[in-house]
């Protein structure tokens, strides 16, 4: 789907959390591809995709942030990975809220505080652009994600004060996906997915790439007039109510 012709961020750096997974591989072989230097930072042991360096790391420590920071300066910084445990509020651990919190919200405060004070500005744009990955469950409540529901509520919310704090300096936007085909399902049986699909308007999964596209045209000079904004990528999973 992407245009080989585009080249959107020839010489700039882009570091991207998550980024040897779904969603953010595919962020991180998009940015590539259009000619960004990329950083993937992962906790799996080994990134997944060519063409990208890799940094082994938590992203809810600060020291991993200060080793992303010595990789050099960077224009564009996605974050984008997240921890879920499913259970009800009463059976989440205190532990288990913690993380979800920590690896979901904190790290996104965690990577604005180290980087977008320094962000350099990208294709004649004053600043950087910092784009998040949040979700639908910011918007609908499902059973079994307390945490992860309120990490990624707090990600929409942080994304608008970013924005504010940030501009006209750089800009900071979130995508919302919904149903998205990445091993982050493997957990759940055929049923469920099967209700998740038929919860969308396009009766089907999403692909990575297809979230990986508009992440990139956030982060592009091609969004130059888009700050604060959170984006709904969800193949309509948001806008339908099943009646049956
Ligand atoms: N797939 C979906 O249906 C869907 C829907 C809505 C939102 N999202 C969001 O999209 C983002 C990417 O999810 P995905 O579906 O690609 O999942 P994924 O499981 O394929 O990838 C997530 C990656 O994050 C990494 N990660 C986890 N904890 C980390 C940590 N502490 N430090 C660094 N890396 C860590 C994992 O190792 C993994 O490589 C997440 O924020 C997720 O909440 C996904």
């Amino acid at each position: 789907m992407s245009d080989p012709g585009m080249r959107r961020f020839a010489g700039r750096r882009a570091v991207v959390t998550g980024g040897a997974s779904g969603i953010g591989a595919a962020t991180a072989a998009r940015l590539a591809a259009e000619g960004a230097a990329v950083l993937a930072v992962d906790v799996a042991p080994e990134g997944r995709v060519a063409g990208v360096e890799y940094l082994r790391g938590d992203v809810s420590k600060e020291e991993t942030w200060e080793r992303v920071a010595a990789w050099g300066p960077v224009d564009v910084v996605v974050s984008n990975a997240a921890a879920v445990q499913v259970a009800p509020a009463h059976e989440t651990s205190l532990a288990s809220w913690d993380r979800q919190l920590s690896v979901g919200l904190t790290a996104t405060f965690l990577a604005a505080r180290r980087l977008l004070p320094g962000m350099s500005g990208i294709s004649g744009l004053p600043g950087g652009s910092m784009v998040v990955t949040s979700s639908v469950h910011a918007l609908v409540g499902l059973p079994g994600h307390p945490a992860y529901a309120a990490a990624k509520g707090g990600l929409t919310a942080l994304t608008r004060q970013l924005a504010v704090e940030y501009g006209p300096y750089a800009r900071v936007n979130c995508v919302l996906p919904g149903p998205v085909m990445t091993p982050a399902w493997d957990r759940v049986d055929e049923r469920g997915r099967a209700d998740s699909v038929r919860a969308t308007v396009l009766g089907r999964f999403g692909e990575p790439e297809e979230v990986a596209a508009v992440i990139a045209f956030l982060a592009s000079a091609e969004a130059s007039f888009m700050t604060g904004a959170c984006v709904v990528v969800d193949g309509g999973w948001s806008v339908v109510k099943d009646s049956a």
